[in-house]
């Protein structure tokens, strides 16, 4: 095949140098140009010992490759439907496009989900709806018998994403919108950024790296400092403290900053050397077993000087969540929350396996979670964030009925920002902005433009949680009971989610 495609463009070649010859015209000399260049690409091909397909199908091959690359994209342009998108379908992201810039706030027609397939999930509505600007329930208190800070937070906030992830401006963005909508936003674990720091309510995040409120040790180990994290954590910014286990897309590894996207600035803020890959350890070294998590969590609050200190992780090994909460109500010593990950939760990078095969998924591990802290009677103290793709109101009064307090939320304020899950997070290439390094493509993303979207996202889907609850004939956010939401379990079976969760 080889040589019949590098005779073809020799052929073509010649042939144009003939027409050239006899008929030397501006388009005759293109035609040359263009065979001359593509012959020149065929032999390089053909003798290249990298790429056997390209030996193999010089030119031709490369071709393969376009589409290949750009798969996803034809496929999101031109094939996608509104219901068959991921890992967010474009219905979701449609609305949150119009609940950032205020734009629609109705569909026309009627729905596009099936409502007889299985799985289809909804919430029965009163005859005696309420008037939604009379809801109650927006803001939950955070915060313990063993916090004297407590945090009134909004339902809805920010989940982690580090800068690093993403960039300055996506950072300062949030920041800017969460300070304008008064919900808070988390860091993330590469630590806390000057662009964190834009008047907008925080929850920092400590991860395994330790970013922000470590150092390395004399092995080059990251180890916790007392006094690096305490001159972040007492900032008057900061409301509350996250310990980072593990996060869903990837459970059990520790967090990944491409070396593309180490600048010399972020490697300045997480203090590691620029341009290398960073991989967070899978675990933290500041603990070990149970009474030692106990105890540094405390520390951590003590440092603080009382902040709430929560735990993230994505539930794993069923029996050693258990093991932990009974070690919190034996210690009569807990975390002041627990956010709950789901596996279908998202990252700017991630191995595959991990993103698709590991850690429970949202709606099990938030229930699982849930009925521990009730057996073992600490749900009065320790409240829950949930997150994995909540994106509407349906999706927030689900989650909020199954047992959490509040919602953490990335990927959807991404989109408010004008990510349009190009998912080029892992390589720097981001096109609008949010999830790049590159000084060119930040640029692209406005500041002053994106700081109202996030606002707006956040304050049109509170309002939206409102109208449902309000349909629902429920005075309260906090009244949400998993009684309320149905699913189709069969063909002609619909059960409530207490009867499919709570009931066991
Ligand atoms: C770009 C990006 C970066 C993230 N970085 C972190 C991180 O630093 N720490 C963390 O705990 N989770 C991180 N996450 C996970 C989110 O905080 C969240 O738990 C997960 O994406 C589920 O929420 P979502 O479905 O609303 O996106 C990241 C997610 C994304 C998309």
């Amino acid at each position: 095949m080889r040589n019949t495609i590098l005779s073809i463009f020799i052929g073509i070649t010649i042939l144009s140098g003939v027409l050239v010859y006899f008929i030397p015209q501006t388009g005759t000399i293109i035609l040359l140009s263009i065979a001359c260049f593509l012959t020149v690409i065929a032999i390089y091909d053909s003798l290249q010992t990298k790429h056997s397909l390209l030996r193999a199908f010089p030119v031709i091959a490369r071709l393969r490759w376009f589409f290949e690359d750009e798969r996803d994209k034809i496929q999101q342009y031109f094939i996608e439907d509104n219901l068959n998108g991921t890992p967010i379908n474009r219905e979701k992201r449609s609305i949150v496009y119009q609940r950032s810039k205020l734009s629609k706030e109705t569909v026309p027609f009627g729905t596009q989900h099936n409502v007889y397939a299985k799985g289809y999930e909804f919430v029965k509505h009163s005859l005696f709806p309420k008037d939604h600007h009379y809801i109650k329930g927006e803001r939950v208190v955070f915060g313990s018998d063993k916090c004297t800070q407590k945090y009134d937070a909004s339902i809805i906030n920010i989940s982690a994403m580090s800068f690093g992830s993403l960039s300055k401006n996506a950072i300062m963005a949030l920041n800017q919108g969460a300070k304008m909508g008064k919900f808070a936003h988390n860091t993330g674990e590469g630590g806390i950024s000057p662009y964190h720091l834009q008047g907008g309510d925080v929850i920092f995040q400590v991860g395994t790296g330790y970013f922000g409120a470590g150092k390395h040790d004399i092995n080059g180990k990251r180890i916790f400092d007392d006094a690096i994290f305490k001159a972040n954590a007492i900032r008057p910014e900061v409301k509350m403290i996250e310990i980072k286990f593990s996060q869903g897309a990837k459970p059990g590894h520790g967090g990944i900053l491409p070396a593309v996207k180490n600048t010399p600035e972020i490697a300045e803020i997480r203090a590691v050397v620029s341009g290398t890959q960073v991989d967070s350890p899978p675990s933290h070294s500041a603990f070990s077993n149970y009474e030692e998590m106990i105890l540094f969590i405390q520390k951590v609050r003590d440092l603080s000087e009382g902040k709430p200190v929560g735990i993230k992780f994505c539930v794993g090994d069923n029996d050693e969540i258990e093991a932990m909460i009974k070690a919190f109500a034996d210690a009569n010593n807990y975390p002041d929350f627990i956010s709950v990950d789901g596996g279908e939760g998202g990252t700017g990078a991630a191995p595959m396996e991990f993103t698709n095969y590991i850690g429970t998924p949202l709606v099990e591990g938030l229930v699982f979670v849930n009925k521990l802290l009730v057996k073992y009677k600490l749900k009065n103290q320790v409240k829950i964030i949930a997150s994995g793709k909540a994106i509407d109101a349906f999706d927030i009064v689900k989650i909020l009925a199954l047992g959490a307090d509040a919602i953490g939320m990335a990927r959807s304020f991404m989109l408010s920002l004008g990510c349009i899950q190009a998912r080029e997070c892992n390589l720097d290439s981001c096109p609008v902005g949010v999830a790049t390094q590159d000084e060119d493509l930040v640029k692209a993303l406005v500041v002053e433009k994106k700081n109202l979207r996030v606002k707006n996202y956040h304050n049109e889907t509170i309002k939206s949680v409102k109208e449902v609850v309000a349909s629902m004939g429920v005075d309260s956010i906090a009244d949400l009971k998993p009684n309320q939401v149905f699913r189709r379990r069969k063909d002609e079976e619909i059960v409530s989610l207490e009867n499919i969760y709570y009931k066991k």
